[in-house]
């Protein structure tokens, strides 16, 4: 039986929570003093290979929003299954969300690179658009790297293994 358009935002955070994702930290510089920012998100998807695009969305509440406008560099990582605790550590309003992390600044590339990750994609965005409380940040693909760690999964308000998880190809 089909339902109604659950009016209570948590109820329609439960309907979408229900489809599951990956986790990426997405970082960049704040241009004036060059500190580095970072957020976890799970609106990353793929749009297009030629050219290499990607899409990602951030609250417009966010403190980061206007870090991420036209022309911004920012690096994109995918998290691998060891790195729950990075992806709630960068999913908590703090001063310095880097404490601890393993990082570096490299040269030639204005964004903080996290170690350890699946995959990291270096950005620049393209567009943004308004899609109610959030933007949208569709991205250029400049380069990428990825590396054999499983990657880290995210369904119904809950981190999953993908160690945990049967495969089957798809
Ligand atoms: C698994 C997970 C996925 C998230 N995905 C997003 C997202 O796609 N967009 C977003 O704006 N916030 C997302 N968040 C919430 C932000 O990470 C969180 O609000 C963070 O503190 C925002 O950074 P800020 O403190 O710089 O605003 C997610 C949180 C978690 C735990």
């Amino acid at each position: 039986m089909a339902h109604p358009i659950p009016q209570e935002h948590s109820a329609l955070r439960n309907v979408l929570g229900s489809f599951a994702t990956g986790v990426t930290v997405i970082t960049t510089l704040e241009e004036r003093d060059h500190r580095p920012v970072g957020l976890t998100v799970n609106s990353f998807c793929s749009i297009s290979l030629s050219p290499a695009l990607v899409l990602w969305s951030i609250a417009k509440s966010s403190p980061s929003r206007e870090l991420f406008g036209e022309g911004q560099s920012h690096v994109i990582h995918i998290l691998a299954d060891n790195q729950m605790a990075l992806a709630r550590q960068f999913a908590t309003p703090q001063a310095d969300k880097f404490l601890g992390v393993d990082y570096q600044i490299p040269d030639g590339f204005p964004a903080p690179l996290i170690n350890g990750c699946t995959a990291r994609l270096y950005c620049q965005t393209d567009q943004v658009m308004s899609g109610g409380d959030h933007d949208m940040i569709l991205a250029k693909v400049l380069h990428y790297e990825l590396a054999e760690a499983p990657p880290l999964l995210f369904s119904r308000g809950n981190f999953l293994s993908a160690h945990t998880c049967s495969s089957t190809r798809g």
